[in-house]
């Protein structure tokens, strides 16, 4: 169940990257049994890497824009993971996944520092694993859209601030 050193292999390696150095990080281990609770997983990861960074990033001229845009990542994230549990676990009579399975799971992927390239690496996860899930959810492909589509555009404002120099 535990993957500390997995995430910790995996976090030395983005952490040694240069930042346009281009790279397929993949930052969690997707179970089979539960893919949707791998999305919400996933979901968390990116909130909480953002809100590190919204707090932590480094001082300078570009910490104020950063600053504003991890608000802007964390946005909507906390209504998907409760429209995740409602449509698709409690609509199907499943139980939900409890806070303490998926904040043990979460605190698994998150490292203790984050930056651009791992919340970059956790958004682009979301959205290889949403893809996966489109089509085979039925009723529920409209918020998987959804939340596709604004992953999408957020990787996209992160990635530009890679290349802005992290
Ligand atoms: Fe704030």
């Amino acid at each position: 169940m535990k993957s500390v050193n997995y995430s910790k292999l995996i976090f030395d390696k983005i952490n040694s990257m240069k930042p346009d150095e281009p790279e397929e990080v993949t930052l969690i281990k997707i179970s089979n049994d539960d893919k949707v609770g791998s999305l919400i997983n996933l979901l968390y990861c990116i909130k909480e890497s953002a809100k590190d960074i919204h707090y932590n990033y480094c001082n300078g001229p570009d910490f104020y824009s950063i600053h504003i845009l991890m608000d802007r990542i964390c946005e909507n994230l906390d209504d998907y993971i409760d429209e995740i549990k409602e449509k698709y676990y409690m609509s199907l009579g499943m139980e939900v996944p409890s806070p303490i399975n998926t904040y043990s799971q979460v605190l698994n992927l998150l490292p203790e520092k984050s930056n651009l390239n791992i919340l970059k690496c956790f958004i682009n996860d979301g959205i290889e694993l949403v893809k996966t899930l489109i089509g085979n959810c039925p009723g529920f492909d409209d918020l998987l859209g959804k939340i596709a589509s604004d992953l999408l555009t957020k990787v996209a404002l992160v990635n530009k601030s890679i290349r802005r120099g992290e």
